[in-house]
């Protein structure tokens, strides 16, 4: 049993060993938005080494210093730095911090890359763990992967090192594409040194929906097609595509969010409970629920699927351009910024109970939550305007923000008549626990230094969210498959609406 497991060891703070995290894409934003802050509160929490160090890699000609004073500014602009953090950056200033630039499929790039790994692990004991960071565009990928091959960099340069590799998403366009990234990584890579990331998974409340299912007794029993009517998983945004106009007209929702985030929030959801929480067992039972996910076939992509796209609007108060008039986008695209659809699960557990799922840019807030509605009881003993007030008990695991969980169910309304109305019972996590909570980012750069793959996609996941996510593509290219639109600001088109309330459903205002 492994002990760097924090779900199988949890009381022991979990400090990472001495390594260099090789970051490729270094100048870009995902390094200095995540990765970087990540590193300085790691620092600060005390969970790095004396000697750990970080190499970036990129096209943009810097020298270490200028690399460092970079990522030293970024990092205070996103709120970190300061006094406190002066030390860190101190440290790092003594050689810490080293930068190598060059072309990506240029072989003497990963020439001087290694030739700065050699002289970290000579100066600053780095005993030749390597964790390459993958932060670039995916179509970069296969090139670094294969560049780190070619120059033997994928193999530990001692006994007992590490050699590891990160890999942000999106994994491929669609099954065949992942398939085809897997085996140039797999031709470089062995399976237990590739480490797919989903941020999604670092959070904190995503990892609860394991806690709140597995150590209580009293939600497991009623997590079942018996007590269960639907379940709804919202992802909701209110910031439009940004300065990310270009990389979104290739994505889309369905590739951005659906596919990796939302597929990860639903295999926790539907899952088996693991024999034990070691890696493979959590990942084994996702694959399972994934392939339980009924596929849609291309009639179903019409009927069960919506697919929308907002149009000028309004954002907190202000007036929103519409997708089409975003910088980097084609004025007569096609491509989805909301996605809402109905998934029907093929086992004993769930057979029977839909799970709608949407997610949207600009959207009237941020949200990400869980609600499983209950059955209602099979008679009421009250006439009916005596439980007017009343709706279905509800179970609602709120990912983000406000993160906690809420109970709804009925209680009888003060006075002398006796009416029922549905009432909220409210757990904040921020209100119980004075620990602060790790960042995403910080939580899973620590992991995958330690070694620790638990919250990382295998291989096998990655193919089964494809599967799902696949007709839909397939559909929208091959098919004139509508494109809904909605007002900014607003929840998603009425075609959205339509789809539960075909089946007498609403959906949820969190
Ligand atoms: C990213 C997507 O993976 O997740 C973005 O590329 C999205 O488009 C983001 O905004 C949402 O993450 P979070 O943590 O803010 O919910």
């Amino acid at each position: 049993m492994t002990t760097d497991n924090p779900l199988v060891e949890p009381t022991t703070d979990r400090v990472a060993p001495p390594a260099v995290l090789v970051v490729f894409g270094a100048s870009g934003d995902l390094t200095s938005r995540k990765l970087m802050p990540a590193v300085e509160r790691l620092a600060l929490r005390r969970l790095l080494p004396a000697g750990f160090s970080v190499v970036g890699v990129a096209r943009t000609e810097m020298d270490d210093e200028d690399f460092l004073e970079r990522m030293r500014t970024t990092v205070e602009q996103m709120g970190g730095g300061g006094d406190e953090a002066k030390h860190v950056w101190e440290a790092f200033s003594g050689g810490g911090f080293r930068y190598v630039a060059g072309d990506y499929a240029d072989p003497t790039t990963y020439q001087r890359l290694k030739a700065t790994l050699d002289e970290l692990d000579r100066e600053r004991g780095t005993s030749g763990n390597r964790l390459y960071y993958l932060a670039t565009p995916p179509t970069t990928f296969p090139v670094i992967a294969q560049g780190l091959g070619a120059a033997g960099l994928h193999q530990p340069p001692c006994d007992g090192a590490f050699v590891r590799i990160v890999i942000e998403k999106p994994y491929g366009r669609d099954a065949p594409s992942a398939a085809e990234l897997d085996a140039v990584v797999h031709r470089v890579f062995d399976e237990s040194q590739v480490y797919r990331i989903d941020h999604y998974l670092g959070k904190e409340t995503v990892q609860n929906v394991l806690a709140l299912r597995f150590a209580n007794a009293i939600f497991e029993p009623i997590w079942n097609r018996r007590y269960v009517d639907h379940v709804q998983i919202t992802v909701a945004e209110s910031l439009g595509v940004e300065h990310r106009g270009g990389f979104y007209e290739m994505a889309g929702a369905l590739r951005d969010i659906v596919q990796n985030h939302v597929m990860q929030v639903l295999a926790l959801t539907l899952m088996e409970p693991p024999a034990t929480f070691e890696a493979n067992s959590i990942r084994d039972e996702k694959v399972k629920a994934l392939r339980a996910v009924n596929p849609f076939t291309p009639e179903d992509v019409r009927v069960e699927v919506v697919r929308g796209q907002y149009t000028r609007g309004w954002a907190q108060g202000r007036e929103a351009p519409g997708y089409r008039d975003e910088e980097g986008v084609h004025p007569h695209s096609l491509r989805e910024t909301y996605v809402a659809m109905k998934l029907q699960i093929d086992n004993w557990r769930w057979a029977g109970v839909p799970f709608y799922v949407r997610t949207g840019k600009r959207l009237p807030k941020r949200v990400t939550e869980v609600a499983m509605e209950f059955k209602t009881v099979p008679h009421l003993p009250f006439a009916k305007d005596q439980a007017e007030g009343l709706e279905p008990d509800a179970l609602v695991l709120r990912i983000q923000p406000d993160e906690g969980i809420t109970l709804r169910f009925g209680a009888k309304v003060p006075g002398q008549a006796f009416r029922v109305r549905s009432v909220s019972m409210d757990f904040f996590y921020g209100a119980a626990f004075l620990e602060e909570a790790p960042d995403a980012y910080e939580r899973l750069l620590l992991d995958a230094l330690v070694g620790d793959p638990t919250l990382f996609i295998r291989s096998d996941e990655v193919a089964q969210a494809w599967r799902i996510c696949d007709p839909l593509l397939q559909a929208w290219e091959d098919y004139d498959v509508a494109l809904a639109r909605y007002e900014a600001g607003t929840w998603g088109p009425a075609e959205a609406d339509a789809l539960l309330a075909r089946d007498g459903r609403r959906w949820r205002r969190p």
